[in-house]
């Protein structure tokens, strides 16, 4: 039925994306689709996935496979959360109510960017209760206060903060497209501070333009402390690609990291994700849960992670193409394909479970 909405012979992410390009318009699909610079990291994120072999196991009774989680008390259906991502309502008129109700739907969390297209107690209440707020902080620190107060007070269950954005990435298909919002799409978390818009700029991206002009480049460990220090809420740190940067994310009070590159989309060339999750998960020794975003497009991807010790992976640009191409029905289709291939990897490795998802599952790597 879902299938029969988008189209009803899709059977993977990769044609998903080739059908979203069709549909979508061309600075639309650039911003979701691009990455920084020459795009390198973009594309190493998908292919260091593929560069990993399994070594799956043998007569394992997998006749019940559980792919269940708990993440800060969140019970999960599987171990596949939406990353967070901005301007949904770009994709589809839906927006982010769509794709945080395709999410509850499928009994996982939502992250909500602070650039929503929606205002994220819209999202809230579409997510049910399974819903985290992705936090980007503001030279304006009222703002950034204004926000996680709000998210508490909306009933989400963790901060994010991003950490590898204080100015972004180059981004080159959206400077040549000049990559701006139209009229309909705002910024809805920041209307009542007329920050709803990108500055009007030649040759730019306006995107750029927005975040050189408002947020606070000079953040640094002391100022994730005052974030966790001003909630109750778990804080969860995004953008680390490093042990060490891991063990001040944890000296400043993190509840969760997440090994991210930011989809390719901030420093080029910088390494593959899934290659730097192991010397993150060695650095944290299981004091708080590791997680892992960037070039998930496979069922046997996230059985990779949660061997290397992700506690559980997020997954963007996939879930875009869903919502683009069927709205809330899409991002289910998205959501039903990474469950059937999980579900599959998992039975055809040998492990029942997540806790069975082990490092020994892979391959010594030359
Ligand atoms: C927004 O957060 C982006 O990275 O494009």
């Amino acid at each position: 039925m879902r299938k029969a909405k988008v189209d009803p012979h899709v059977q993977c992410i990769a044609e998903l994306e080739a059908l979203a390009g069709e549909r979508l318009a061309k600075s639309v699909f650039d911003y979701y689709a691009g990455g920084a610079g020459d795009e390198l990291t973009l594309k190493d994120n998908v292919l260091a996935f593929d560069r990993i072999r399994l070594r799956p196991r043998m007569l394992v009774d997998v006749s019940d496979i559980d792919m269940s989680t708990n993440l800060f008390g969140c019970q999960i259906e599987m171990p596949i959360l939406v990353a967070p991502m901005a301007f949904q309502r770009l994709a589809h008129e839906e927006g982010e109510i769509g794709m945080a109700g395709a999410a509850a739907k499928h009994k996982t969390i939502m992250v909500a960017s602070t650039l929503s297209t929606c205002t994220l107690e819209e999202i809230a209440e579409s997510a049910k209760d399974r819903i985290w707020f992705q936090l980007y902080v503001y030279k304006d620190r009222d703002i950034t206060l204004e926000l996680v107060k709000r998210a508490e007070k909306a009933g989400y269950r963790a901060i994010v903060v991003t950490v590898d954005s204080p100015v972004l990435g180059r981004r080159l298909r959206d400077m040549h497209n000049q990559f701006q919002l139209p009229d309909h799409v705002k910024i809805s978390n920041l209307r009542d501070r007329f920050l709803e818009q990108f500055p009007v700029v030649d040759h730019q991206s306006g995107l750029a333009a927005y975040i050189a002009s408002l947020y606070d480049r000079s953040l640094s460990w002391k100022d994730l402390q005052w974030i966790v220090e001003l909630t109750e809420l778990p804080v969860l740190v995004k953008g680390v690609l490093r042990g060490d940067d891991a063990e001040s994310a944890l000296h400043a009070g993190a509840a969760g990291i997440v090994v991210s590159n930011h989809g390719g989309r901030q420093l080029d060339t910088t390494i593959a994700s899934i290659d730097a999750l192991s010397e993150v998960v060695q650095a944290v020794q299981g004091k708080i849960p590791v997680l892992v975003d960037g070039g998930i497009r496979r069922g046997t991807d996230v059985i990779k992670a949660l061997a290397i010790g992700a506690a559980a992976v997020l997954v963007g640009r996939p879930l875009l193409w869903g919502l683009s191409l069927g709205g809330a029905d899409g991002v289910e289709l998205v959501l039903d394909i990474f469950k059937d291939e999980l579900a599959n990897a998992m039975q055809l490795a040998g492990a029942a479970d997540i806790k069975a998802l082990t490092p020994d599952l892979l391959a010594a790597r030359s």
